[in-house]
């Protein structure tokens, strides 16, 4: 009999039969408790479980007591409870490589639309006020040669920062934990301190996890260090923003746009004050979402499922001490 596993997103169909070739797969809508309640003998049997966006914490691991890995359609594992599933010798798998250069392109996007007012001069157009020559009311401002921060520079931030600096001239500030002499050396990256950072970037990009060290990083006092030509981008995690402080420095003109893909509370409801803001351009959590990338990352979890099972960790394992 081949192994149970839980599955609570949609796969491709050939990704599903990749699946199905190994395991004995339940589709479930999600990982809540009633989910868990009307599937519980497939909880209970699963040795492997893969999706994406669900909380996973020690509630759910008492129901799963065969779970030997859990394997995430996603580089974050913030939703995960990495000390629970440590302490059950659970393998954690995400997909860090597939996503990079789709999430720079969602991040240069971003930068590009603020700066340049995209999306809202396009929706004047659609509204009929293009109707003569137009004025400084319709000006964004440069961004080829001005200034990029990126803090965090991981494989995301490498990869902004290839854009940034080949295709648009822009001198490059960066905060880490420690030096990368390969974005040193491509992008004559400065390495700097996040004080510094705010203080001179142009832009300033977050592409942090969230991790109790990064969460609320950007607060009132950060928003104040910026200049108030700054433009905020965040295509990391939400919490790493206090977001109440970082509307109030848009409204009071301490920074001048905010381009965002990521929020405190996703779906972002309606009722945010953010979207009452001309100076914000907010997407859907859009980072990796095109096709290509998305299904690269779902056949990435899914081998990394197969792998994990087999004990094979040496790639995009989050925990492998506990194997
Ligand atoms: C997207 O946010 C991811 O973590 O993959």
């Amino acid at each position: 009999m081949k192994p149970s596993v839980v599955l609570y997103k949609p796969l491709p169909d050939n990704l599903l039969q990749r699946l199905e070739t190994h395991f004995s797969v339940t589709q479930v809508p999600d990982l809540s408790p009633d989910t868990v309640n009307q599937y519980a003998k497939a909880f209970e049997q699963a040795v492997g479980m893969l999706g994406s966006s669900e909380n996973v914490g020690e509630a759910l691991l008492e129901k799963m007591p065969a779970l030997r890995a859990t394997s995430t359609i996603s580089v974050g594992y913030d939703n995960f409870d990495v000390a629970a599933l440590n302490a059950r010798k659970v393998l954690l798998m995400h997909t860090p490589a597939a996503l990079t250069e789709t999430v720079a392109d969602t991040l240069m996007a971003l930068i590009l639309s603020t700066a340049r007012r995209v999306v809202e001069v396009a929706e004047r157009v659609k509204k009929g006020e293009w109707t003569h020559g137009i004025g400084p009311d319709w000006f964004g401002t440069d961004v080829h040669h001005k200034t990029i921060g990126i803090v965090g520079m991981g494989r995301i931030g490498l990869a902004l920062a290839q854009r940034a600096h080949f295709g648009f001239g822009m001198p490059v500030l960066y905060n880490a934990r420690r030096h990368h002499p390969e974005a040193e050396s491509r992008f004559n990256a400065r390495h700097c301190s996040l004080d510094t950072l705010l203080e001179e970037a142009d832009f300033v990009c977050s592409i942090l996890p969230l991790t109790e060290e990064t969460r609320h990083l950007f607060g009132a006092e950060q928003f104040k260090k910026m200049k108030r030509s700054a433009i905020f981008i965040n295509a990391g995690r939400g919490p790493v923003v206090d977001e109440q402080a970082l509307i109030a420095a848009l409204k009071t003109g301490e920074i001048h746009a905010a381009g965002l893909d990521v929020f405190e509370q996703e779906p972002l409801p309606l009722s945010s004050e953010l979207l009452k803001l001309p100076n914000v351009v907010a997407l859907p959590h859009i980072g990796s979402a095109t096709h290509e990338t998305r299904y690269a990352m779902a056949e990435t979890a899914v081998d990394n499922l197969i792998e994990a099972l087999k004990g094979n960790v040496e790639k995009n394992c989050v925990n492998p001490q506990v194997k």
